[in-house]
């Protein structure tokens, strides 16, 4: 109960603020950036960080067993080479069949409060085990799983160093597995570095286009916060592509109206290596999903009232793709593991 009124409070907050914007033209974005560094990653008390743990859920992360076909691994659609995407529009699981929307990457969702592009699970542990079980992801029998690591010595050595006896469960592969998705994080940008003080960290384009971010441009009304995102669901007038004829978004999890097309904001940090975009995958590149917010989103149907022609020149359109550039952090190093 208590999460819905908060939602309904945003909601009311965002709708007044939405028009006293149109009518006043009163600027209710930051015309001033506020930076924010990203926190050190937090881990929830009932799964605490080891070393040993973060390795076991890397393993876990990589092996194909995982998966019924003993073919699809989370790192299939979740590819550290691919931007932690997999680079395709939609992604391709069990049986080759396309599903209806695009891999996220998972840079970054340890700093989610919600996760999917619907915010349907709350945690990456439960977020985990989903996809295994799923019939279009990695179509695998829960029990069956279980029976197959315990028959392998080394998972059996490594569950027993982390989780004692007799503990491969479907609940410790899903806290294993979101260990290691904590452990990948973006850091240490230009974005970061120009604000710690180096001011050469970012060209004077990309410091243009960070002025339109927070600025002409409204970016930040969503955009914001140390990931890039204010953990929110909005419409912003995707048009459907894939083989999904409508995508209510997160009306499918809450039932409200207001939420019909929408997706929960993405961070940028790192964007500029998980092409293509958005929760269909339909913009292909960074250039092209700024034109898409240039012309003011393609559907108007309960589009968000942020979401306007927002009249970039060229050069400012560059600009923004720059800023978003500075945003990529150092490279997120991972060393296959070997497997048991
Ligand atoms: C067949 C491709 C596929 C496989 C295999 C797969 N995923 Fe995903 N993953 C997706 C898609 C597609 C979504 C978005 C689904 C949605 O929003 O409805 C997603 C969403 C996620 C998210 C949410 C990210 C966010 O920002 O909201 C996480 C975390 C994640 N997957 C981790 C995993 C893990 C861990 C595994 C292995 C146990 C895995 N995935 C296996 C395709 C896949
Ligand atoms: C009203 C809130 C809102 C505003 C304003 C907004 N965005 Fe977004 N942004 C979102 C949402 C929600 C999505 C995902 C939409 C979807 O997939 O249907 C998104 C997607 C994106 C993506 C694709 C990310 C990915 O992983 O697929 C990029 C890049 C992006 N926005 C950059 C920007 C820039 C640059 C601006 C300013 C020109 C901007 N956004 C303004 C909410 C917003």
């Amino acid at each position: 109960m208590k999460i819905y009124a908060k939602q309904i409070f945003i909601k009311a907050l965002l709708l007044y603020l939405a028009v006293a914007w149109m009518i006043f033209s009163i600027p209710v974005y930051a015309e001033d950036n506020v930076y924010e560094p990203l926190q050190e990653m937090k881990h929830p008390a009932d799964n605490p960080w080891s070393k040993e743990k973060e390795e076991l859920g890397k393993m876990l992360y990589f092996d194909p067993r995982l998966s019924g076909s003993n073919w699809i691994s989370c790192a299939t659609c979740h590819n550290p080479g691919l931007g932690w995407g997999d680079g395709l529009p939609r992604a391709i699981g069990h049986g080759q069949k396309e599903l209806g929307r695009h891999s996220p990457t998972i840079i970054n969702s340890g700093y989610s409060p919600l996760q999917m592009w619907d915010g349907r699970k709350k945690t990456l542990e439960d977020q985990a085990v989903g996809p295994i079980g799923a019939a279009g992801e990695m179509n695998q029998d829960y029990a069956e799983l279980v029976k197959e690591l315990k028959a392998i010595s080394g998972y059996v050595r490594f569950f027993g160093e982390v989780f004692g006896k007799d503990s491969i469960t479907m609940d410790n592969i899903g806290k294993a597995i979101a260990t290691f998705e904590r452990s990948v994080v973006s850091k240490n940008s230009s974005y970061d570095k120009y604000w710690q003080g180096n001011k050469n960290s970012m060209s004077k384009n990309a410091v243009n286009g960070m002025n339109l971010f927070f600025g002409k441009a409204k970016c930040s009304i969503c955009h914001n916060g140390p990931a890039f995102t204010d953990g929110n669901f909005h419409n912003i007038g995707v048009k459907q592509h894939g083989p999904l004829k409508v995508d209510l978004g997160r009306f499918n999890e809450s039932k409200d109206d207001f939420d019909k097309g929408a997706f929960k904001t993405p961070g940028l940090r790192h964007i500029t290596r998980s092409a293509p975009y958005m929760h269909d995958g339909s913009e292909p590149t960074l250039e092209s999903v700024i034109a898409f917010y240039n012309r003011g989103g393609d559907v108007e149907k309960n589009r968000s009232p942020f979401i306007t022609p927002l009249e970039l020149t060229a050069q400012e359109e560059k600009d923004l793709v720059e800023f978003l550039k500075a945003l990529e952090g150092e490279p997120i190093m991972v060393a296959i593991p070997q497997l048991p």
